[in-house]
């Protein structure tokens, strides 16, 4: 079965929360990331929680970070790096997407590591750069999967087209069999929601990462129900 994992960002409040976990699909194919501070809520419900970042530096003097250690330790089991919005709006590096990388590893978490070209860039020479430099030192693959996201889907309401997200997953694919003689896990991220979800399930990549439609419980249950049913 086809994963699904949630992104949501910095949305939801507290009172929203309640009704959004009571209604939460069973299974071990979806993943919540909540806002960080939500994640204890999460916890404990047999529901499996990641978290949308994680600190490059260890334990320690590091006023509002999270380390790897500190989330393995209350249960998450998965974390997001190198989101398109933390790379543009932090100026988070490939070279820094490596260190949480490594950290992660370090702590036994299952990492996401998201890549994907903006608006008028060489896709492939941009996501060939970004994998090199976040995989730079780490010779196994075990827990690391990989979400392709084009910058210009996320959040623009219109995901890329199955032909597209085919081409670069068995790019993708062929990277890693060089490089490691084995395939990630792949998935794709940008504007994927309970409609088109119907569609983009037909492709090759193994599972979605979903912002927006993430927000939704109902569009969630529907997201899962489709794929469940595929
Ligand atoms: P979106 O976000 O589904 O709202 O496009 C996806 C993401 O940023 O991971």
């Amino acid at each position: 079965m086809k994963y699904l994992l949630l992104n949501h960002k910095m949305n939801l409040l507290g009172q929203d929360l309640s009704k959004y976990i009571e209604n939460f699909p069973k299974g071990n194919n979806i993943v919540v990331f909540p806002t960080s501070i939500y994640i204890p809520y999460f916890l404990g419900k047999n529901i499996l929680v990641g978290c949308q970042d994680v600190s490059s530096k260890d334990m320690g003097s590091v006023t509002s970070e999270v380390s790897a250690n500190q989330l393995k330790s209350i249960g998450v089991e998965y974390v997001l790096i190198g989101h398109s919005e933390r790379r543009e709006a932090y100026q988070e590096e490939d070279k820094e997407v490596n260190d949480k990388i490594k950290r992660a590893i370090n702590a036994g978490l299952k990492i996401v590591i998201c890549i994907g070209e903006k608006n008028g860039e060489d896709k492939f020479e941009v996501i060939n750069k970004q994998l090199e430099t976040a995989l730079e030192n780490i010779t196994s693959i075990n827990n690391i999967l990989i979400a392709y996201e084009p910058v210009s889907a996320i959040g623009s309401g219109t995901a890329i087209t199955n032909e597209e997200i085919n081409e670069v997953t068995e790019w993708i694919k062929n990277w890693f069999m060089e490089k490691y003689q084995e395939t990630p896990t792949i998935l794709y991220g940008g504007s994927v929601n309970d409609i088109n979800i119907e569609e983009l399930v037909n492709t090759k990549v193994e599972g979605f990462l979903v912002g927006g439609a993430s927000l939704s419980i109902e569009k969630v249950n529907k997201m899962q129900e489709v794929i469940t049913n595929n």
